[in-house]
């Protein structure tokens, strides 16, 4: 080469066969699984402010700080959650009974918002109507008053009652503190005691996080996988999740321990507990909410399997019949007439109408010998009572080698609808993998869920704009797989920032805000522009998957039939602007393209993302692109995704 001369960056050709329609993609492609993990229930989605509010953790005052003369009783009228507090005067005009309660890492409330105090009361002697007051409290404030909302509320019967009162802060407090006091000078039992915002998802005063439905509404996701994870299993089978006890009235939902308390003892939380407030009622009503398959999944009979090696931890596979009704009754009570037991529970806690449940897994991220043999039982009860159920297996913790292998065979053998695949692996792992479904079996057999999946950073394992970059390009392969692979979920969902076990998540909060990461935006852009049709796309006649010589792009291609265009998503993993030009092929005599968008997701600094002080760093740019004919021309920076939208 000459002196002077410049290198013409190679321009790569982007062949897309718009004629001939691919498969289907599946509308439950992409969707969300929601584990209670990183405090993403009680603390998270789960909008009660209140922590222990039954004075059922082991701990009875957890959370709690009480002064003058407050005693735990226990002949509560919840049988499943029996104790409660009885309030006595203190004593002494000067001195003062009560209780504080910390809430979730404090307690958020915005000002002039409402907030609605409840609790279950009665006076326990005397007939003469008991008062407290119920105040949100700055305990750390410099001013002459601490409480910044004051509300009394009279208890006036003997019987158990439900109360409620409005609390209307005049500031905005992330770490606030609910103090209750006796004010009358006669006894008080107080048991279930809450705090809510008025204003949750669609209101409901068993509600949720408004915020953060609202982020997993505009993912408008096609499935919603839940409760867990590890929390199916249990760290022992007592404190397996145990969905029987996750419905009916709130206040006699007994708690469970969650495993996450003390997984990772360098981040320990001993307060970490199971209210069961947001429990499968409200997973099915959401699901329906936001627009997703409801896919609950249930304990196999196996508790955790890195937490336990002994046999001797599982329920032993000739005594599995408790296991298998749970999952019966599980569909019994989402899809039941009201007639039936479990349909009728549906019925009377606000659902006459079925949730037309269709998936359902046995076992999370099973392993070994003793999963095959436990599930098969299930698969036949199951398949017997509701042949139209489709159910789901595991592959275990491995993305490949003699375990992923061994399960694989074993759920063809037993025949399950689709294997859950987990992977929460490396940089070398996302940009190796672009082809990993290419050569599937594609034989009758069980189709593919990529139910937890994330790229965690060598030495940077944590959120940032790299890992989602590398989630896009591998998830090209999910897309271009789509006969195959018929549904994906990154994983976990939610974290708070005070409460985290395990990162990256994709959206995080405190007590009062929440932000949606790179790797949100990555499953929204995918599941915004799924498509309907997988379209064959190709460079030199092969699938663009990141292989050598392909210089670090990635690309899928889908059709819309319903608004005729064609979606094609690029990853450039590579440090250089890459040159590309689409060619559509299939196109009618004349027909041209005639309108174009491209939405691109990247920026400067590649390990930086979203935080709840900078929340829109990373965003998805939208821009009208110039199209004519049936070829584009488009030059794709260093470490972008980008989504092209061509109108034809
Ligand atoms: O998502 C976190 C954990 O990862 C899940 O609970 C489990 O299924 C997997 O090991």
């Amino acid at each position: 080469m000459g002196m002077g001369m410049t290198v013409q960056a190679q321009t790569h050709e982007f062949v897309i066969q718009t004629k001939k329609l691919g498969a289907e993609i599946q509308p439950t492609m992409y969707g969300v699984f929601f584990e209670d993990i990183n405090f993403a229930a009680d603390g998270g989605l789960y909008a009660e402010l209140i922590k222990n509010r039954s004075f059922e953790f082991p701990q009875a005052f957890t959370g709690w700080k009480v002064f003058g003369k407050v005693s735990l009783m226990d002949d509560g009228p919840f049988n499943r959650n029996p104790h409660y507090v009885r309030l006595a005067p203190a004593g002494h005009p000067h001195k003062q009974t009560g209780l504080d309660n910390e809430g979730f890492f404090g307690i958020g409330v915005k000002k002039g918002e409402e907030y609605r105090f409840s609790v279950w009361a009665r006076i326990p002697e005397g007939d003469t109507a008991s008062k407290i007051r119920v105040e949100l409290v700055n305990t750390a404030s410099m001013g002459e008053n601490q409480a910044f909302a004051t509300q009394e509320l009279v208890v006036d019967s003997k019987e158990w009652k439900k109360y409620q009162v409005i609390l209307k802060p005049e500031e905005t407090l992330e770490k606030a503190v609910l103090r209750i006091s006796l004010v009358s000078p006669q006894s008080v039992d107080l048991e279930h005691i809450s705090l809510f915002p008025v204003d949750t998802w669609k209101g409901y005063e068993n509600g949720l996080r408004k915020d953060l439905v609202q982020a997993l509404a505009d993912l408008k996701p096609g499935v919603f996988r839940f409760p867990g994870g590890c929390i199916v299993e249990g760290t022992d089978l007592e404190t397996r999740y145990n969905w029987k006890n996750s419905v009916g009235p709130v206040e006699n939902r007994p708690l469970n321990e969650s495993r996450w308390q003390y997984s990772f003892p360098n981040r320990l939380y001993p307060d970490y507990y199971q209210s069961y407030g947001l429990g499968f009622y409200e997973f099915f009503v959401l699901s329906e909410e936001i627009g997703a398959e409801p896919l609950p999944v249930l304990s196999c009979g196996l508790a955790c399997q890195f937490q336990n090696t002994d046999e001797s931890a599982h329920q032993p596979v000739d005594q599995l019949d408790g296991y298998i009704q749970d999952a019966l009754d599980l569909i019994e009570f989402a899809n039941g007439g009201t007639d039936t037991r479990w349909g009728k529970v549906r019925a009377d806690m606000g659902h006459p109408e079925p949730f037309h449940l269709k998936y359902i897994g046995i076992g999370n991220e099973q392993w070994g010998e003793e999963y095959p043999v436990r599930l098969k039982p299930f698969i036949e009860a199951i398949r017997k009572a509701y042949p139209e159920i489709k159910i789901i297996g595991s592959s275990g913790p491995d993305s490949e080698g003699k375990q992923f292998d061994y399960l694989w065979g074993q759920m063809k053998h037993l025949g399950v609808d689709l294997v859950d695949e987990h992977f929460y692996r490396p940089e070398s792992f996302f940009l190796s993998q672009g082809a990993r479904y290419d050569t599937y079996d594609r034989k009758k057999g069980p189709k593919v869920f990529a139910g937890e999946y994330a790229c965690h950073g060598v030495g940077r394992k944590w959120n940032h704009f790299h890992a989602s970059l590398l989630e896009a390009a591998f998830m090209t392969g999910l897309e271009r797989n789509a006969d195959i692979v018929y549904m994906a979920t990154y994983a976990p969902l939610f974290a708070h920032v005070e409460g985290w076990q395990w990162r990256p998540d994709m959206i995080w909060y405190d007590n009062l805000r929440s932000v949606r990461t790179a790797s949100y935006y990555v499953q929204q852009l995918y599941s915004l522009n799924k498509g309907t049709n997988v379209l064959s796309l190709t460079m030199d006649g092969k699938p663009v998957t990141g292989a050598d010589g392909q210089d670090g792009l990635f690309a899928s291609a889908v059709y819309n039939k319903l608004t005729d265009e064609v979606i094609v998503k690029v990853a450039n993993t590579s440090d250089k602007t890459q040159s590309i030009d689409f060619i559509l092929k299939g196109m009618k005599k004349g027909e041209r393209l005639s309108a174009g968008r491209r939405i691109t997701l990247s920026t400067p600094d590649v390990y930086a993302d979203n935080t709840l002080d900078n929340p829109s760093l990373i965003t998805p740019r939208e821009e009208a692109i110039q199209v004519s004919g049936q070829s584009l021309h488009v030059d794709l920076g260093p470490n972008a995704f980008a989504v092209y939208i061509l109108k034809k």
